[in-house]
This record gives C-alpha cells, sequence and structure tokens, in this order.
C-alpha cells in the first residue's frame, strides 16, 4: 500500500460506528482531499456558464473546463478533441449506441458482446438494436473468467459491425488481452467499443495504441468525482456521429424549423456541462497517474491467497491477469446475509448481481460477493475481512 490513507476524509468515518474497511472501491472509490477541494475551488474561485459568458469568473471556468479536457486526452494518449464529457460511462455508452449505432446499424447486423458485460454495456445495445432490426450475439466466457480468442474469431463475419467488451470485468476482475482483441476485430473490418470502467482505475491505458474505436469510462471510480464520465472516439468517427441529445450549445444555427450541429467534441455535450466534476477530474487524473508509478501488485496477490483459505469459498473465475476483485460465495450463506454481516463489522462490501444478470445466470448463481481493493487499502484489512469472514462463517451457518 501506498501512505495515502490521509488524503482520504472518508477513512477517518466510522461504518456503524465501526473503524471503516472500505473494499467496495469498483463500485465506486473514495475521493481524496485534493478532489474535493478541485471540486470546491470551482465554485468559490469561478463562476458564470462555461462557453457562453464573456466575462472573467466565466471565462476562467471556460478554461479551466477545457484544460482538464487536455488532461484526459493526454492521459489517454488521445486528442483533445477526440474527449467527450459525459455524465457517466454508461451514458458514454449510450451515446455510442444511440447515434453511431442508429446510422450505422440495421436489419442482418450484429453487435457482438461477450457474456461478462455490465448491463450498462448490454441494455444501450438492446434498445438500438429493437429501433434497427439489428441483432446481439454473445460470445460465452471460460469457467477461468476469460475470453476464448478462438470463439471471437469465429463469431466474426461481414455482419458483425461493432464488438463492445468491457476492459475488466467487474466481476471475475479478468483484465481481457484487450490489444488483441481489438487486432482481431479490426482485421474483421468491424468497428469496437471498450469498456475501460474497471480498467482505466488500475492500469496505464493508451486509446490511440490500442486503435479502439470507442473507449468509455467514470470519474467516480478513479478517485473522481460522481457525475463525470468519459467517451474518447477517433475524430475522424465523432466527426460523422449526429448528437445524441440536443438542446443548446451544440448548435451552429437554428431557425423555426431546422439546426446545424457545431464541431465536436461539444457537440456531444448539449445543456450546461458539468463544469466543476470535469475539473476536478483532471486533479483525480494526477493523483491517479501517481498512484500507478508507485503501484504494485502485492495486495491484489495476497488477498487472493488469503481469501482461497477460506472454507467452502467459490471464487468465480481464476484469470491470469486481474484487477484487485474477488467475487465469491461461501456454501451455505447467502452473499447479502454476508454483506450485513461484515457492514456490522465496519467492513463494506458489495452483494448482489452486479449489474451483470447475464452472467450470474451463465454462472448459474442468482447472486456472489465482492471484495474490491484500491491503492488506499492495507494487508491488515484483508486479514481483518478473512478472520471477519471466518466469524460469518461460525455464526451463520
Ligand atoms: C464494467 C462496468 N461498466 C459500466 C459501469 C457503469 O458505470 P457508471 O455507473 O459509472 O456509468 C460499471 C459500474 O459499475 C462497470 O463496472
Amino acid at each position: 500500500m501506498i501512505d495515502i490513507r490521509k488524503d482520504f476524509p472518508n477513512l477517518k468515518e466510522k461504518n456503524r460506528g465501526k473503524t471503516l474497511v472500505y473494499l467496495d472501491s469498483a463500485a465506486t472509490s473514495l475521493t481524496p482531499k485534493q478532489v474535493i477541494n478541485s471540486e470546491s475551488e470551482y465554485y468559490e474561485k469561478f463562476g458564470g456558464s462555461i462557453h457562453r459568458s464573456v466575462y472573467e469568473l466565466g471565462e476562467k471556468a471556460t478554461n479551466a473546463f477545457e484544460n482538464s479536457r487536455k488532461r484526459i486526452a493526454d492521459f489517454i494518449g488521445a486528442s483533445k478533441n477526440s474527449i467527450v464529457f459525459t455524465k457517466s460511462a454508461t451514458e458514454s455508452i449510450n451515446l455510442v449506441a444511440e447515434s453511431w449505432g442508429y446510422d450505422n446499424l440495421k436489419s442482418g447486423d450484429v453487435v457482438l458482446l461477450t457474456d461478462m458485460e455490465h448491463h450498462s454495456n448490454i441494455i444501450p445495445w438492446q434498445v438500438i438494436c429493437k429501433k434497427t432490426g439489428a441483432e446481439i450475439k454473445y460470445l460465452k466466457s471460460t469457467g477461468h473468467g476469460t475470453i476464448n480468442l478462438d470463439d471471437l474469431r469465429s463469431a466474426l463475419d461481414n455482419n458483425v459491425k461493432i464488438v463492445s467488451i468491457t476492459h475488466a470485468s467487474n466481476v471475475f476482475g479478468t483484465i481481457n488481452p484487450i490489444k488483441e482483441i481489438i487486432d482481431i476485430v479490426k482485421k474483421n473490418g468491424s468497428k469496437i467499443m471498450i469498456d475501460g470502467c474497471q480498467s482505466i482505475p488500475h492500469m496505464r491505458v493508451d486509446v490511440v495504441d490500442l486503435d479502439c474505436d470507442f473507449y468509455a469510462f467514470s470519474g467516480h471510480k478513479m478517485f473522481g468525482p460522481t457525475g463525470v464520465g468519459v467517451l474518447y472516439s477517433k475524430e475522424e468517427i465523432l466527426e460523422k456521429m449526429r448528437p445524441y441529445q440536443t438542446g443548446g450549445g451544440i448548435i451552429e444555427t437554428v431557425t423555426m424549423t431546422d439546426s446545424t450541429w457545431t464541431s465536436i467534441p461539444h457537440r456531444f455535450e448539449p445543456g450546461s456541462p458539468m463544469a466543476a466534476q470535469a475539473i476536478a477530474l483532471a486533479e483525480a487524473v494526477n493523483y491517479l497517474e501517481s498512484c500507478l508509478e508507485k503501484h504494485d501488485n502485492s495486495l491484489n496477490e495476497y488477498s487472493l491467497e488469503r481469501m482461497k483459505s477460506i472454507n467452502g469459498i467459490s471464487i468465480y473465475g481464476n484469470p491470469p491477469e486481474r484487477t484487485p476483485i474477488i467475487s465469491f460465495n461461501i456454501e451455505g450463506i447467502h452473499s447479502l446475509d454476508l454483506a450485513h454481516f461484515l457492514d456490522y463489522e465496519g467492513i463494506t462490501i458489495r452483494s448482489g448481481h452486479h449489474c451483470c444478470q447475464p452472467l450470474m445466470q451463465a454462472l448459474n448463481i442468482t447472486a456472489c460477493a465482492r471484495v474490491s481493493f484500491y491503492f488506499y487499502n492495507s494487508v491488515e484489512e484483508v486479514d481483518f475481512l478473512v478472520d471477519k469472514i471466518n466469524k460469518a462463517i461460525q455464526v451463520i451457518k
């Protein structure tokens, strides 16, 4: 663990009167004071609606917002105009499905997903497929929680117009071999969208080197604020896309009957954007970058080994490369009961279907427990977790 705990005000909070052991960072990470300060600074020092105000306070806000776009672009190796601010990764995926999908999908076409996708990377495709007559097909994950690349090759043909796949699974923790996957998909001439929600918080990603068409992620899983997400796409693809939502700020001209659209990326950011959150996201990127530089994987391996020692535990997935996520069930104990038990010990874990009902169906379960670690977690917290799970087994069973 890097000594960063002092930066997180939440870690001083109690959970049910006990010392907080926060093990739900895959759902949402805690926020360091540097990011909190950056967001409050917007309200204290800036003002005015961005992109509209000629006065100094508004200009300062606009500059900070656009500088943040540049910072985020640099972080993932992209150009500034290829970064669209959205309210979440979910909105980023909806944007692609609705805007790109509406003009590029038709009856007979296929959208290829995997069974390890989050609902946010399934439902937008279901909706656009129903509108356009296209069909969704799924690659089935292996027992190890991985994707078989030969299965991918076999599933690809001229009908597959886009493949949308998670870079890292929010259930198995699997880091998919995304570069190889992109290469295979590109050779087939299909577009590829990557859901980067669970990867960006843990690794360096260079979207240009990957050569993906779309890459989506959320601020609140990478030390950033809620209410801001990112969509990356190649400029030449964005140029051809219609707005996803419309309104003020995205137009060139408006008459009583018609409108024309402004240039990218602003064409996809209608209304008054989430300025404070987007600005603070740049600070989150600064913070994350410094953590990634000092990163070590030891807690990841340690937690997995310790969890494996628990009697009656089934851990889902055994991928060769993983983020620090462990999903599991314990024989004879419902994951919800376990989560409640641990809650009263101060430990926050997730239980349920993790927005992955199709994957739960494939695994033949309805729910499981999930612990997820981030840079601020410690070996002592892992030991405490394992002790308390063992206690739960004695008390609940
Ligand atoms: C893999 C994955 N994709 C998409 C999402 C949706 O993210 P958000 O709710 O921030 O839009 C999540 C959130 O848990 C996720 O884990």
